[in-house]
């Protein structure tokens, strides 16, 4: 459908200043996500680049949640200070002109759901390793979803004032890992105890490093690379194997190319240490010059009952957004959460009237804010690519569209097929209507998936990491006042289940009545027991689709 007939339904008329106004916006915005293993040093660049942006004043202000290495009674301390993760997991920040929206992701595997949908609402990542142990096995997981959707990766080798691999082996291994070709921007000069800096290899200069974090960019000595004999007077042979070694990989990589990096082909690589500022400001600059602006986006509209895809523009008129997050508010006593929404297109503006689109009904927020490094504020406007909070007391969740009259739902927003299952059992049946709400609103949430069998007895929780029933079994006491017990089951995996026709999937659902169960989104799972049950069934009925993804739709 063309953009104009979205435009029109979006019950907004096309203006030739808004739409200029709209596309300056958008151009001008950059919205990625920080990746990387526990320890490589995610919470440290986050801040350096807050630091060296303005965004924060003073060194220390950003608190890591760290997760990795806490016991889950920190875990839960920390998840009642809810507080502190909602504000740091999004950060705005403006640099060079530039609006940048910096999206944190939770460290600790057994989040690692949420962190797959904090991927769906951003153009680019910023993948941090640490030099030492190379790409490692969280990166690694969540490099497979940043490929599957082709999202450009801007890598940071950090800690290159300790001891650790060769430069050219860490190329090798991303390489390898990643699937993509590396392009280094910048060049380490020697590492640990002889790390002497980072040669520009755009500006053909070396800026040479500096232990300390009070430093800023502009302090560090630049010497142009012709300056040959006086480099290697100071930097010895470590100069010399550097720029051997620059060259191989030079040699080796292929040219820059900004549409293979934009295709999730190619990935720029700069060196550094964030604990010493050193390197930081390169990326920052990489941020602004080379990531996307925010793009199109998929959606599917009903026309005549039949989904049909359409994308829509970040420039275009209407405002649309879907909620990738959703977070139970700090405050106990009220049910209130915040629905993260990515702005997808138009421009939001305080009191819009603004709807949901899988319930048709207004959508009517508390309060709307922006969330800027350490403190949330009132927005006054936000556009494609900004990611803004709706404080509501419920009717929204994840996966929901927003627009503010347009007619589409947005795709993309994916549940895994949990892997571990357990039962809940109330411990005091009186608080059985308590349970059903807060189970209903923490699987809203993503905080777990809840499985409602067709043929009744016990809720369901499905997970993905063990931390998450846990974090739940937690929250039902303290916010809902529910004691719940778990208890293990037989089920090992569900497959979400659908069919070509209405009878096919009845003969499905009669032949497995007690392996039924409908999830909180009212999708319908087949519950298994051993990794066969798929196998036999698929060819008991190979007209049944078994989806181990859901996409919301
Ligand atoms: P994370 O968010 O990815 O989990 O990592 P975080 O930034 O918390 O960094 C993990 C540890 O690595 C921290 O040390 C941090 O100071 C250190 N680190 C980060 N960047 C560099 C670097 O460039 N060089 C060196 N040598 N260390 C770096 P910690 O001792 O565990 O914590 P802290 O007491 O310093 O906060």
């Amino acid at each position: 459908m063309p953009r104009l007939a979205y435009r029109c339904a979006a019950g907004a008329q096309p203006t030739p200043e808004n739409s200029v106004s709209y596309a300056s916006e958008t151009r001008r915005r950059r919205t990625f996500a920080i990746i990387s293993h526990p320890d490589a040093g995610k919470t440290t660049l986050t801040e350096k680049l807050l630091l060296f942006s303005g965004a924060i004043q003073i060194a220390g202000a950003v608190k890591g949640r760290k997760a990795s290495r806490h016991a889950t009674s920190d875990w839960m301390e920390i998840e009642k200070q809810r507080g502190i993760s909602v504000a740091s997991s999004v950060m705005q920040m403006s640099y060079r002109e530039h609006v940048i929206n910096l999206l944190d992701t939770p460290g600790h595997k057994d989040f690692s759901e949420d962190t797959y949908r904090v991927l769906t609402a951003v153009d680019s990542a910023l993948m941090v390793i640490d030099a030492a142990n190379g790409v490692e096995a969280q990166t690694r997981r969540l490099i497979e979803v940043c490929r599957q959707r082709d999202t450009p990766i801007i890598t940071f080798v950090n800690k290159m004032d300790r001891e650790v691999r060769a430069p050219l082996d860490i190329l090798d291994e991303v390489e390898r890992e990643l699937g993509m070709s590396c392009v280094p921007m910048t060049w380490p000069v020697g590492q640990g105890k002889r790390f002497g800096g980072i040669i520009n290899l755009r500006t053909q200069s070396m800026t040479v490093f500096e232990a300390g974090s009070e430093r800023r960019p502009q302090d560090f000595e630049t010497i142009p690379l012709s300056e040959t004999e006086r480099l290697r007077a100071r930097f010895g042979s470590e100069f010399d194997e550097a720029m051997e070694s620059m060259e191989l990989a030079v040699g080796a990589s292929p040219a820059w190319d900004h549409a293979a990096f934009l295709a999730g082909k190619q990935t720029p690589v700069f060196f550094g240490s964030g604990v010493n500022n050193f390197g930081v400001m390169e990326v920052l600059d990489a941020l602004v010059d080379l990531a996307p602006p925010p793009g199109p986006r998929l959606s599917s509209l009903l026309v005549n009952k039949q989904p049909v895809e359409k994308t829509v523009q970040p420039d275009d008129e209407g405002f649309s957004g879907v909620v990738f997050k959703v977070q139970a508010n700090m405050d106990a006593n009220h049910r209130d959460r915040i629905a993260f929404v990515r702005v997808a297109s138009g421009r939001y503006t305080p009191g819009m009237k603004l709807k949901v689109q899988r319930t048709g009904k207004e959508l009517r927020p508390t309060s709307v804010v922006t969330f800027m490094s350490q403190r949330r504020e009132a927005v006054e406007e936000a556009y494609a690519g900004d990611i803004i909070g709706f404080t509501t007391h419920g009717g929204v969740q994840l996966g929901d569209t927003i627009t503010d009259g347009a007619n589409l739902q947005f795709t993309g927003l994916p549940f895994f097929a949990p892997e571990m299952f357990m039962t809940v059992v109330l411990k005091n049946p009186l608080r059985t209507k308590q349970l059903q709400q807060g189970l209903l609103q923490l699987g809203e949430e993503g905080a777990i998936q809840v499985f409602k069998p067709d043929m009744g007895g016990n809720m369901l929780l499905g997970a993905v990491g063990q931390l998450q029933f846990e974090v739940v079994q937690h929250r039902l006491a303290t916010e809902y006042d529910c004691e719940v017990r778990l208890e293990g089951c037989p089920y090992t995996s569900a497959r979400w289940i659908s069919a070509d026709s209405p009878q096919e999937l009845r003969e499905f659902e009669a032949a497995y009545p007690t392996r039924m169960a409908h999830d909180a989104a009212g999708a319908l799972a087949y519950l298994c027991t051993s990794p066969y049950d798929v196998r036999l069934a698929q060819e008991r009925f190979p007209k049944i689709h078994f989806h181990p993804l859901r996409e919301h739709a």
